[in-house]
């Protein structure tokens, strides 16, 4: 085996300060955005991460020219290829993204069908009931998408499931009707905000009614740039937030948007931690008395608790005074770092789509292999937890979305590294 792992040491009262980077599912359909305009579109705040890399190398195939001056990106200039490459679809599933900014600019592409991954099947077929009510035709033929319309009708039109980049392809599909088209059901979370600002920047006439999930759209023919800043990841931070109570540690996690982490932050204090909200971007964490308490979570869309954050409160729950259980209703496969986890000792059993989590004295270092982007994070929080020594393999899933997270965190202590293979 040649590839790159981390050595964990078990690493406890850990110290200091942890700088949370721009959020990735933000960042991502920020640049699918671009695609609505030639004008220059600035997007600031954007983090070091391999899906960054990915959209970036998507976008500049398909025409568009790209400046990156650190964590800024400088986009603009016409599609000029219509076709997403397969090969990149592939390693980012999010470059379906895309789809709705083509339709509704250039009323035609093709999409590369983004395959299902180790937490899902992840469907797409609410982008194109969408999509084929505005008068899209759609084929689909060797895994590609087909897109093409003549002209783009409005709609009503009511989500079966709420869908985050759902909700983010049809505003974008929207986005040059000039009338108006009323969509419900639709997804709140801050990403799908964050594109709305840009959207309204482009020259969206748009109004989401967070409350009863309604968004009301009025487009324009021609959309100009955008400058905007991508928002602070929550989940980044929250995994930062669960990290410190699990190592019984104290510190203080900057560069978050404190309204994004309420129900983090309420599971986390019902769990035994003291979490104090130093200022609107800033927060200290640190456990009590190194106790913790059992709880009772199900996933739920946001402002519910985001399934993104279930793999690392499983870690910290693997330790709890009792026993705790985890409803996961977002993704039909996301508990395969439970297998892990019990690798290193933590006693869970699985029945449909709940975990119930026995907690155990300690967990033990052992080697680990992640499954996907949070489930790695989750291992890494265990790793941290256990006695002894941990290897944790198949860390590319962690570097699609931590930006290099074991520098972020020797800085305050922890005895982490990477191996390079
Ligand atoms: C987004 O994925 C995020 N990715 C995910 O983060 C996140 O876990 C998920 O939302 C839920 O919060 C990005 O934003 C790039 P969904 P998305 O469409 O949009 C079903 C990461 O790597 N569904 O909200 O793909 C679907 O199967 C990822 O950071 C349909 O049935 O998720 C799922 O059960 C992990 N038909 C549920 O809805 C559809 O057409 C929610 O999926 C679309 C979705």
């Amino acid at each position: 085996m040649n590839e790159s792992y981390l050595l964990i040491e078990e690493s406890k009262q850990l110290k200091g300060v942890l700088k949370v980077s721009g959020a990735k599912n933000a960042a991502l359909p920020l640049m699918a955005a671009t695609i609505l305009t030639e004008e220059p579109c600035i997007i600031r705040n954007v983090p070091n991460l391999l899906d960054i890399k990915h959209m970036i190398e998507l976008l500049t195939d398909m025409g568009k020219k790209i400046h990156q001056d650190k964590n800024t990106l400088y986009i603009e200039g016409p599609i000029k290829n219509k076709e997403t490459r397969e090969d990149i679809v592939r390693r980012m599933r999010a470059s379906v993204l895309v789809m709705g900014p083509l339709i509704a600019k250039y009323k035609s592409g093709k999409v590369s069908m983004p395959g299902g991954c180790s937490i899902g099947a992840r469907p797409i077929d609410q982008h194109l009931k969408a999509a084929k009510r505005m008068g899209v035709d759609i084929e689909i033929e060797q895994g590609f998408i087909n897109l093409k319309a003549s002209i783009l009708n409005p709609i009503d039109f009511t989500f079966d499931v709420i869908t985050v980049t759902g909700t983010e392809n049809v505003l974008c599909m929207l986005s040059t009707i000039e009338e108006e088209s009323i969509l419900r059901n639709v997804a709140i979370e801050p990403e799908v905000i964050n594109l709305v600002e840009a959207l309204k920047q482009m020259g969206v006439d748009i109004n989401i009614d967070e409350e009863n999930r309604v968004a009301t759209i009025k487009g324009s023919k021609y959309l100009k740039g955008f400058d905007i800043e991508v928002i602070p990841d929550r989940i980044e931070a929250g995994t930062f937030m669960v990290l410190a109570v699990a190592t019984n540690s104290s510190v203080k996690i900057e560069n978050v948007n404190v309204y994004h982490l309420k129900s983090i932050v309420d599971n986390l204090k019902l769990a035994g931690a003291n979490v104090d909200i130093l200022s609107k971007d800033s927060v200290l964490v640190s456990s009590k008395n190194s106790v913790i308490n059992p709880l009772n979570i199900e996933t739920s869309e946001y402002p519910g608790f985001p399934t993104d954050m279930q793999a690392q409160f499983m870690s910290l729950l693997s330790v709890a005074k009792g026993e705790s259980s985890i409803v996961e209703n977002i993704f039909e496969n996301r508990f395969q770092h439970a297998q892990e986890l019990a690798r290193m000792g933590a006693c869970i059993t699985i029945h449909s789509k709940t975990a119930f989590v026995k907690g155990v004295e300690r967990l033990k270092g052992a080697e680990v292999f992640s499954t996907d982007l949070r489930a790695s994070a989750g291992l890494v929080i265990a790793g941290l937890m256990a006695e002894g020594k941990s290897i944790i393999r198949n860390i590319y899933h962690l570097d699609r979305g931590y930006d290099h997270i074991e520098q972020k965190l020797e800085k305050i202590g922890a005895k982490i590294k990477r191996v390079n293979a």
